[in-house]
């Protein structure tokens, strides 16, 4: 095992051992890996990171770094430092599904402010908050990309444009009913609306 990541959560070295990606992910990291060249395995450190988040519960726990870290054979430092540089790297426990509401110029004249103020409404949380149920973490994202549907959300690899209050609730409920995690390497956008 690697040295352990200094981040600001204590590291378990129980847990540390319980981590492995299953068959089906490592060969995807593996694949990933194969694309660069022999000993710069570092480089696929991003997309590694989103497998090993999406394979365990949406977070990276030190645990979970020092393990990525293990693989890519580089100190658990280096990847503390790139997971937490990203916004969508998340290095605390969320919901299932996190709901990230644009909240730049055209989605902000378009009321993002106030799809914001609705959702935290509607699930009893502020910006920054898990539900009780864990289900959905409610975060703000400066420009996603898509200033021409304002406004809009991201959850997941699902993109939910031109949201009205209705729509919201569509999204939400439909996503309560599915129940699971939802993450950047989901590439189905059956959940797109
Ligand atoms: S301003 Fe919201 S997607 Fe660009």
């Amino acid at each position: 095992m690697g040295a352990q990541v200094h981040g600001t959560q204590d590291f378990n070295k129980a847990k540390r051992a319980e981590i492995k990606f299953s068959d089906a992910a490592m060969q995807t990291v593996n694949t990933i890996i194969s694309r660069y060249p022999q000993g710069k395995q570092k480089s696929a450190l991003l997309p590694v990171l989103h497998v090993a988040q999406a394979e365990f519960g949406g977070w990276l726990s030190p645990e979970v770094m020092d393990y990525v870290a293990e693989i890519l054979k580089i100190k658990p430092i280096e990847v503390f430092e790139v997971a937490s540089f990203y916004t969508m790297y998340n290095l605390k426990p969320v919901g299932k599904c996190v709901l990230e509401i644009c909240q730049t110029s055209s989605c902000w004249l378009c009321g993002a402010e106030d799809i914001v103020k609705y959702i935290e409404k509607k699930l009893n949380i502020k910006v920054g908050e898990t539900t009780k149920d864990g289900m959905f973490t409610l975060k703000t994202a400066e420009c996603l990309g898509s200033c021409g549907t304002a406004p809009m959300m991201q959850c997941g690899a699902s993109y939910h444009e031109n949201l009205t209050y209705e729509k919201v609730d569509a999204i939400l409920d439909n996503y309560k009913s599915e129940g699971k995690l939802r993450s950047y390497t989901d590439l189905d956008y059956k959940n797109t609306l």
